[in-house]
């Protein structure tokens, strides 16, 4: 079986005045994976999405995106070269609708821009009507269809969050980065997630995956990536990674799992 990677980082590295967050990290990630990263708070897992996504820049580091070379310079650039993420802190325009967070995600795929959707010049009219269904058929995908037109901060925590899966989502992505998607959902709600998550991985998007919930966790990756103090401590599947020595001292032992 051919595994075609999707991401593969090396030799990432990146320091705080005197904290070294990230030391020589690497990582890889192949089209049909779920890969969790995982690792006691401040490990330094949230500084590796902020580095892929171009938020921060690295000290050092080899980026390597479908096979190509890419430096994750800004934001912008890297969701056009196919990488979507989430915040641990969920970041949706409030006051805005369902429907129109997916619409301004997905304008990095298109030529209009949204301000010129929104002044409706005719040019952009039939381009924001395509705008317009697909993001409907996000928000049905993730199942929060029926509160299209609902202002983003009415919908329930766990909609929330799937509201900011479908707006990464419609630049359509390559690979997701999810920061604890799950973090204040509840048992039902962590469930609808399983399946949503699954969902995208059979549809072609490799998820790397940084959560907490270790049921979760070793339940849907195909692989780990444990980080402490900023460096790997080990990878592998949910089954080695769980009988790991160093991983059971540094996180799962002191988890309530
Ligand atoms: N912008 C920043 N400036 C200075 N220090 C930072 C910055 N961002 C993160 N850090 C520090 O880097 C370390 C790693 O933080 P990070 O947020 O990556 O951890 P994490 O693994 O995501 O933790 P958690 O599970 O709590 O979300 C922490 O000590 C944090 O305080
Ligand atoms: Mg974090």
């Amino acid at each position: 079986m051919t595994t075609e990677l999707i991401l593969e980082i090396a030799q990432v590295s990146k320091r705080f005045g005197g904290l070294q967050a990230l030391s020589d990290v690497k990582l890889s990630i192949a089209r049909d994976q779920i890969v969790g990263l995982i690792g006691p708070n401040g490990a330094g897992k949230t500084t590796l999405f902020n580095v892929i996504t171009g938020l921060y820049q690295p000290d050092s580091g080899q980026f390597s995106l479908a096979g190509k070379p890419y430096s994750p310079s800004a934001p912008h650039e890297v969701a056009r070269a196919g990488i979507a993420r989430t915040f641990q802190n969920i970041r949706l325009f409030g006051d805005m609708t369902a429907i129109e967070n997916v619409m301004v995600g997905r304008h990095v795929r298109t030529r209009q821009t949204v301000l010129g959707a929104i002044l409706r010049h005719a040019a952009a009219r039939a381009e924001e009507a395509a705008i317009k269904k697909h993001a409907l058929a996000l928000l049905e995908f993730v199942g929060i269809a029926e509160f299209a037109d609902r202002t983003a901060r009415h919908l329930s925590y766990g909609d929330q969050r799937r509201l900011e899966i479908a707006r990464a989502l419609a630049t359509d992505p390559l690979l997701l980065a999810l920061d604890e998607p799950a973090a204040g959902m509840n048992a039902i709600e962590k469930e609808g997630l399983r399946t949503l998550l699954l969902k995208i991985k059979a549809q072609g998007t490799a998820i790397l995956l940084i959560e907490h919930d270790v049921k979760l966790v070793m339940g849907i990756c195909d692989r780990l990536t444990v980080l402490d103090h900023g460096e790997r401590i080990a990878e592998g599947t949910p089954a080695e990674v769980q009988r790991n020595p160093a991983v059971i001292a540094a996180y799962l032992g002191t988890e309530a799992a």
